[in-house]
């Protein structure tokens, strides 16, 4: 039957295809290994990176290797992490990942960060496009959600390039590292994405 049931916006399941490379401009979207302890140290190490992320900076190159080893290498099906790297310099910078997801509702949820070095170049804002892309061509969420803090308006204007809407709806206060912390949401729904739906 053609219509609905073969339309980009509905599925039964999700596909779980995890962790595919991409590749954009300047990027490639790739998994982590163990060769990034260095760069990945460099940028995990830095209180600029993890102030507003649930982390503590590391705080030496055992540590990232305990966290790299333990969690950034440990890849399944329902696992989306990818290692931003810039291919002009084979140099990691940053991860973007979804960093929670419900099966129920389908609804996806991302984060990133990238080394401080690097920020105000639309890295992310280009990792973000090539990430939102696969999630909704391939793997079919009904909606993505990215969650910031109100004093982070770096992220706030990714999220906002990237198409994603603001979310009211989404504020929330969180216990952050001994901190209320109030976070805003913006998301965009696999409908709007696919008939590029404006507001
Ligand atoms: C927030 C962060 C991801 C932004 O990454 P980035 O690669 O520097 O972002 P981009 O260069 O793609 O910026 C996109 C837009 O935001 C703007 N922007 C970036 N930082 C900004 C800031 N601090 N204040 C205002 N605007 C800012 C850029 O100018 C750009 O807009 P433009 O294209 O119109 O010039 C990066 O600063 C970071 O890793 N921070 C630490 C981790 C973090 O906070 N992650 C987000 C958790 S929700």
């Amino acid at each position: 039957m053609v219509g609905f049931f073969n339309s980009p916006i509905y599925n039964k399941d999700m596909n779980f295809k995890g962790t595919k490379e991409l590749f954009t401009d300047r990027l490639i979207l790739r998994k982590f290994n163990i060769n990034d302890l260095k760069d990945f140290n460099e940028y995990a190490s830095q209180p600029e990176v993890a102030r507003f992320l649930t982390w503590y900076p590391h705080k030496d190159l055992e540590e990232s290797k305990e966290i790299l080893e333990n969690k950034f290498l440990v890849y399944n099906n329902d696992t989306f992490r990818w290692a931003i790297e810039v291919k002009e310099e084979n140099k990691l910078i940053g991860a973007i990942d979804v960093c929670r997801y419900n099966f129920d509702s389908q609804i996806f949820e991302i984060g990133y960060c990238i080394n401080k070095n690097y920020w105000g170049k639309g890295y992310v804002s280009e990792a973000l496009n090539a990430v939102t892309e696969y999630l909704f061509k391939q793997v079919l969420p009904s909606e993505i959600r990215i969650f910031c803090d109100i004093e982070n308006p770096g992220s706030y204007h990714v999220m906002k390039k990237c198409g994603y809407k603001d979310r009211p709806d989404l504020i929330k206060v969180i216990d952050l590292k001994n901190e209320k912390r109030t976070l805003r949401g913006t998301s965009l729904s696999r409908f709007e994405y696919t008939y590029k739906v404006r507001y």
